[in-house]
């Protein structure tokens, strides 16, 4: 069974960010085919990256917090990055959270989930721009939560956002499906690489 890491992108104060991560792990979870986790980027606080390469360095990790983070990422053979809208971009915490490794995402499949005015999609064109320098495979299937259902659910107790988030269920399975998919075959893959 695949593993998937769903990345929660947002650490700030007041975070809408938990709802759809809320969602999107239970509604992944409950499909039986996926080993879901959820990586709060809140649990690894990282220092604003100023080291050596990751790209060029691999796994030779210079602090247990980095290493700490990038083992939960290696174990994923796909990924889900769950991410607001911060001035047209993606945050700056997800970001840096990801400069400090590389080698862990190589050859990974990534789906987005995004949120604002445009249900996060400026900031998830850029997140799979970043995503093919990672040597990823971004995925086509997103889901956009758009204002409307965003303050719905935001207003909502954390019991029933869910409900507020199930117009979207179709386009989560098809990102889910296509997710599993491409995780499944990348494994297989790269297994095979290994051994060569
Ligand atoms: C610094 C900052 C910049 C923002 N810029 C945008 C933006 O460019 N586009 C957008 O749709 N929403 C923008 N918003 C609104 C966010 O969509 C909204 O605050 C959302 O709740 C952020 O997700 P979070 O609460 O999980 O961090 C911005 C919010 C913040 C805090």
């Amino acid at each position: 069974m695949p593993r998937i890491a769903v990345v929660l992108g947002s650490t700030r104060h007041g975070r809408f960010g938990d709802k759809p991560a809320g969602w999107v792990v239970s509604q992944l979870a409950a499909r039986g085919d996926l080993d879901v986790e959820l990586i709060d980027l809140r649990d690894h606080p990282l220092p604003l990256f100023d080291g050596a390469p990751p790209a060029y360095t691999g796994r030779d990790y210079p602090t247990e917090d980095i290493a700490r983070f990038a083992r939960r990422i290696d174990a994923a053979d796909g990924f889900v990055l769950l991410t607001p809208e911060y001035n047209h971009g993606y945050p700056a915490v997800l970001k840096n959270a990801m400069d400090h490794t590389f080698v862990e995402w190589q050859r990974k499949p990534v789906a987005f989930v995004g949120w604002g005015n445009v249900g996060g999609a400026r900031a998830i064109e850029q997140l799979r721009l970043v995503a093919v320098e990672f040597e990823m495979a971004p995925l086509r299937h997103a889901v956009h939560v758009l204002p409307e259902m965003l303050l719905a659910a935001r207003d909502a107790p954390a019991e029933s956002a869910n409900s507020i988030f199930a117009p979207l269920q179709p386009k989560l399975v098809r990102l889910a499906d296509d997710l599993a998919w491409w995780a499944d075959a990348l494994a297989v893959a790269r297994t095979v690489a290994a051994a060569a």
